[in-house]
């Protein structure tokens, strides 16, 4: 019998790629995407990878009768939950589109899943809901979580504090938040992988973008934080592995007897700064990336990285990629862009 799980924002980075990683988990899924943000092409990649066309449904989240048609349809496992904006800088001059979509789109889900008694259900969230940690850079699920900078960020931060009441009206639904860290690379077939849309606001689209020529120059926010070499660090986690971190997290909750709501770290537990991402790529790439040092970018969190041991513990789940492995997939993924 068919798993079907809902994926909404299956078209997207984050999504297309746990398409395949459920699909490698015996579990089918069915791709609920709009693709306002998302690009066909990557049917054609998830047709490459998967050896068959994946179920598709051309729908906007906020569109309740659509989804509710859905619902009838399949006998839903789980749902995972991406489709959303999240563009830290847009949010900031299109709060009510972010706060409309994001939270409209989970609300509409949640009212969905409690009326099916659908009993699994993932949450993309971030880590941006730790905010600027004070002390330890270390985060762990436990650490208090902070008012965000920017809308963008209070859409993840109000879509916990959303399923954290829905979870108390509905007590035997089985419900995981996973913060994401900074997704980073690629799969490894360079099928599928990040179309950012216009000028890439994240560092490693801007990196390869750079490097193949549709960029000038990168530039640094800022290399006068004090952190080892005064660029800001993050915890890059390869888009595969966190695509297998929501395989993880269904296998988990499908196992639960009762509800709960639990939230996880999905990072690697390691901090890379700027300057290492940029000599990291030239290494690996035998290219120099022209750069230059620019001022610190407004917002920005100086250092942050995941304690990655609730994942491990409760899920079973660690990453197992390098940065170096996502970079050499984030820049045969660029130079598989440039022959379409
Ligand atoms: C932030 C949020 C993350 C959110 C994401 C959405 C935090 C810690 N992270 O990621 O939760 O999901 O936005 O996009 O709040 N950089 C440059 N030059 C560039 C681009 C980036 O130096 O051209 C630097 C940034 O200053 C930062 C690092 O690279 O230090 C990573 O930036 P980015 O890829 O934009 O991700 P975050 O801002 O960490």
């Amino acid at each position: 019998m068919n798993k079907f799980i809902l994926v909404t924002g299956g078209a997207g980075y984050i999504g297309s790629h746990t398409v395949v990683a459920l699909e490698q988990q015996g579990f089918t899924s069915v791709i609920v995407d709009d693709f306002r943000n998302a690009n066909p092409i990557v049917l054609e990649g998830l047709r490459h990878i998967l050896g068959h066309d994946p179920i598709l449904h051309r729908l906007d989240v906020c569109d309740q009768a659509g989804l509710t048609e859905l619902f009838e349809q399949y006998a839903f496992e789980g749902v995972i939950h991406f489709a959303a904006y999240k563009a830290v800088g847009e949010s900031v001059d299109k709060p009510l589109a972010y706060y409309r979509n994001n939270l409209l789109g989970l609300i509409n889900i949640l009212a969905l899943i409690a009326q099916f008694q659908v009993p699994n259900f993932v949450f993309s969230s971030s880590c941006t809901v730790y905010g600027e940690p004070v002390g330890a850079k270390e985060v762990s699920e436990l650490t208090p979580k902070q008012l965000p900078e920017s809308p963008y960020g209070y859409t993840k931060w109000m879509g916990e504090q959303i399923i954290a009441d829905f979870h108390k009206s509905s007590p035997a639904l089985k419900l995981m938040n996973l913060r994401y860290f900074n997704p980073v690379g690629a799969h490894q077939s360079a099928r599928i992988g990040e179309f950012p849309i216009g000028k890439p606001n994240n560092l490693l689209p801007f990196v390869t973008q750079t490097a193949i020529g549709k960029q000038a120059q990168l530039t640094v926010f800022g290399n006068d934080y004090p952190t080892r070499d005064g660029s800001c660090i993050r915890d890059y986690i390869h888009v595969m592995d966190l695509a297998e971190a929501h395989v993880a997290a269904l296998s988990f909750l499908a196992n639960q007897k009762s509800g709960l709501l639990e939230a996880v770290n999905i990072g690697t537990g390691a901090g890379t700064s700027v300057l290492e991402i940029v000599n990291a790529f030239e290494r690996i790439t035998g290219l120099t990336l022209p750069y230059v040092i620019g001022p610190r970018r407004a917002g920005d969190v100086i250092e942050i990285y995941a304690n990655a041991t609730k994942g491990k513990e409760m899920l079973g789940w660690k990453a197992r990629l390098s940065i170096e492995d996502a970079i050499k997939d984030a820049w045969a993924w660029e130079n598989h862009l440039a022959t379409l």
